[in-house]
C-alpha cells in the first residue's frame, strides 16, 4: 500500500513496516509545518495499527533533512505545544514500537535531534550531523539538551551544541548515535531489512522491551521538551535569530 500524505512526505506500509520518506529534496528535505503534521498523523495511526510493527524514517541518498524550514521560522515562528512540530516530537518520544532511521548526507537541527528518539540508526558514510542552534540565535530542542550529553558526555555534546560543530558518520558511530556506517546507496535498504527483522518478531515483546528500556525517561524527556520549547519559541522572535534566518534566505 502506498499513500501520499503530503507530496513532501511519502508513506508506504509493507510487511509490517511503515516507511516515512522525506520527499522535498529540492529544498534539502527541510521540514515545513505541513510535513510535521503529516509525520505526526502517520505516527499516531502507526501506533494504533496492529499491522504496523516498526517505522522507518528515510531521506534521499544525498540528504536526510536540512532541519526546520527557515522560511517557516521567519513567517510563522510558533512553537506552542499543540503545534505540528511538538505533535511530531511528542509522537517520536512516546512511540511504542521500534523507530529506525536511515541517514545519508546532511542531517541538520531536528534532522539530528529526532535520531535521539530512534531505536536503530543506520548512516551512509556521507552523513553529516549538525546542531547549529546557537549559530542561529536559538537553543536546543527535542530534549537534545538532555539526551545528547547523556549519550556522548558533556564535553562532546558541548562541541556539537555550543560550538555548533558538525560531525561525520564515523564520529556518530563512535559516540553511539548510529548503529552502523554503510555505503549511502545501501543505507535505506539496510534500514528496511533491519525493520523487517523486527516486524517478524512478537509485537507485544517489542513494545514491552522498548517500554522497559525507556522506563523513567519519558517524563523527563517531555518535561525537557517543554522547557526547551518555551525558550526556543521566545528566541525565534528575537533579533539574533531573525537576522540569521534573513541572512540564510538571502544567501549571505
Ligand atoms: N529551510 C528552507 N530552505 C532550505 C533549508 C532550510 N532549512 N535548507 C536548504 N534550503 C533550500 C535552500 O534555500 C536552497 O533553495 P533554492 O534552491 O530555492 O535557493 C536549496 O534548499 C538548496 O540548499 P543549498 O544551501 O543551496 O544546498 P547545499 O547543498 O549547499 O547545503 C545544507 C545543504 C543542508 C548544508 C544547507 O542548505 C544548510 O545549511 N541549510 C540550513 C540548515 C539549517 O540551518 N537548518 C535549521 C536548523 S535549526
Amino acid at each position: 500500500m502506498t499513500q501520499t500524505t503530503t507530496q513532501d512526505i511519502l508513506q508506504h506500509t509493507e510487511a509490517g513496516v511503515c516507511t516515512l520518506t522525506f520527499n522535498r529534496v529540492g529544498k534539502k528535505n527541510s521540514i515545513t509545518a505541513a510535513m510535521y503534521a503529516a509525520l505526526a498523523d502517520a505516527l499516531e495511526t502507526a501506533a494504533q495499527d496492529d499491522s504496523v510493527r516498526a517505522v522507518v524514517f528515510q531521506g534521499d541518498v544525498t540528504v536526510f533533512s536540512a532541519g526546520n524550514d527557515i522560511g517557516d521560522f521567519l513567517q510563522q515562528p510558533t512553537s506552542t505545544l499543540d503545534s505540528p512540530v511538538y505533535r511530531f516530537l511528542h509522537g517520536i518520544a512516546r512511540f511504542p514500537k521500534p523507530l529506525i532511521a536511515a541517514v545519508c548526507g546532511p542531517a541538520v537541527g531536528i534532522g539530528t535531534t529526532m535520531l535521539l528518539h530512534c531505536d536503530l540508526v543506520y548512516a551512509g558514510d556521507n552523513a553529516m550531523f549538525s546542531l547549529p542552534f546557537v549559530n542561529l540565535g536559538l537553543c536546543p530542542e527535542a530534549a537534545s539538551s538532555l539526551l545528547l550529553p547523556r549519550l556522548m558526555g558533556h564535553q562532546r555534546a558541548a562541541e556539537a551544541l555550543l560550538l555548533g560543530e558538525p560531525f561525520m558518520a564515523e564520529a556518530a558511530l563512535e559516540v553511539g548515535l548510529v548503529n552502523r556506517v554503510v555505503p549511502p546507496t545501501e543505507c535505506n535498504a539496510i534500514a528496511q531489512a533491519q525493520a523487517r527483522k523486527l516486524a517478524a518478531k512478537p509485537l507485544a515483546s517489542l513494545v514491552e522491551t522498548k517500554r522497559l528500556m525507556k522506563l523513567g525517561q519519558e517524563g523527563q524527556v517531555i518535561e525537557r521538551m517543554a522547557e526547551e520549547g518555551a525558550s526556543f519559541g521566545r528566541m525565534l522572535r528575537e533579533p539574533a535569530a531573525r537576522e540569521a534566518f534573513v541572512a540564510f534566505m538571502g544567501k549571505r
